[in-house]
């Protein structure tokens, strides 16, 4: 059945289950005791939190880039608090997302799509049409650099939502930039290693809403995956996002007020030379509150094949020989809409 039913619209008919497709088979259910997925869900672990505004003092720099570097290898993921991003631009973000996804869906509908391709995307789950499980999110995904090409294609409703979103698109490519640098730096690359590759790259906004869910126990707003980004710059407004430890733990990311989470994506577990790894994550839902997030994904241009550094590849390292072969973003695109590429990869 490829009919389009929203979790919003689920969830605003007040039902008092999920319906079948939503529930996961018992070995990937959120709730459930060891898997070949994950175990426990922990609270033990500490993730990593780090000061960005440390960076512009020089005395303190090379600290925060070893902190950097910790996180990246043993995670692949930090926050980052200081980070310079407003709160009003995130306060704005966040009302505009909610006035979004608080249309009628006749109107939100207007922008669905089932191609990835589409610069702008309005569904639900991940694909509605070719998911076997459903996930309890609704989405929009719009392309947003450079933002003037792009920001027109924008929903017009509410009205505020190109200018709000706009502001903290923006604020976040900049982010990315020194986030960037930071991480080439921590791998002793150089700091404009990826420079160029930046400026023409790509970044997609995806923006979530996981509304109240009746059964979060057997139902997930993602599935586990990895992103093929960069770097994805994320903001939550309430807890939900859990990723994976190196003994396959998943560990429950607090919320943090004003912090904003990075996690790298496979593009940087290539470029690497696999010093650093991907996070994998997943979205758990609850009974009680929307939350919403921005994943904010910055990629290489669409046409560049990505590589390991030659310097991280040659060097007297453990990683003498370039553990990936070439792959662009466009392969990768071409290679999400030919297979149900999540579920293969990481349910089967
Ligand atoms: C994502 O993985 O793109 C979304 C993560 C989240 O909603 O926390
Ligand atoms: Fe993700």
């Amino acid at each position: 059945d490829d009919s389009f039913t929203s979790a919003m619209t689920l969830t605003n008919s007040g039902v008092p289950q999920v319906p079948d497709r939503y529930v996961l088979p018992p070995s990937q259910r959120p709730a459930l005791g060891s898997t070949s997925l994950g175990t426990t869900t922990t609270e033990t672990t500490t993730l990593p939190v780090i000061d960005l505004s440390l960076l512009h003092q020089p005395s303190l720099r090379s600290r925060v880039i070893h902190e950097i570097n910790m996180a990246c290898k043993e995670f692949g993921f930090f926050q980052v608090i200081n980070h310079g991003i407003p709160s009003s631009v995130v306060k704005d973000a966040l009302d505009a997302a909610t006035l979004f996804f608080d249309l009628p869906v006749e109107e939100k509908m207007r922008l669905v799509s089932a191609n990835v391709h589409e610069p702008v995307r309005y569904g639900t789950s991940l694909n509605h049409s070719t998911d076997r499980v459903h996930y309890w999110r609704d989405f929009i995904k719009h392309y947003s650099h450079p933002l003037p090409k792009w920001i027109d294609m924008w929903p017009s409703n509410p009205p505020c939502y190109k200018e709000k979103v706009g502001k903290y698109a923006e604020a976040t490519h900049v982010l990315h930039k020194q986030l960037i640098e930071a991480i080439a730096e921590s791998l002793g690359l150089e700091k404009n290693y990826l420079q160029e590759e930046i400026e023409e790259g790509s970044q997609v906004m995806a923006v979530n809403c996981y509304p109240a869910c009746p059964e979060p126990a057997i139902a997930l707003g993602m599935p586990p995956h990895s992103d093929f980004s960069s770097l994805t710059i994320l903001l939550q407004s309430s807890q939900g996002l859990q990723i994976m430890d190196h003994n396959k733990n998943w560990v429950r990311v607090p919320y943090i007020e004003g912090a904003l989470i990075v996690q790298l994506g496979d593009q940087m577990e290539v470029m690497s030379n696999g010093i650093y790894k991907s996070v994998i994550h997943r979205v758990t839902v609850n009974k009680d509150v929307r939350r919403l997030s921005f994943a904010s994904l910055h990629s290489l241009p669409l046409h560049k094949k990505i590589s390991p550094a030659a310097k991280l590849v040659n060097g007297n390292n453990d990683n003498a020989e370039p553990a990936y072969g070439e792959f662009s973003f466009n392969d990768f695109l071409e290679y999400i809409s030919s297979n149900d590429f999540i579920q293969q990869r990481f349910i089967d």
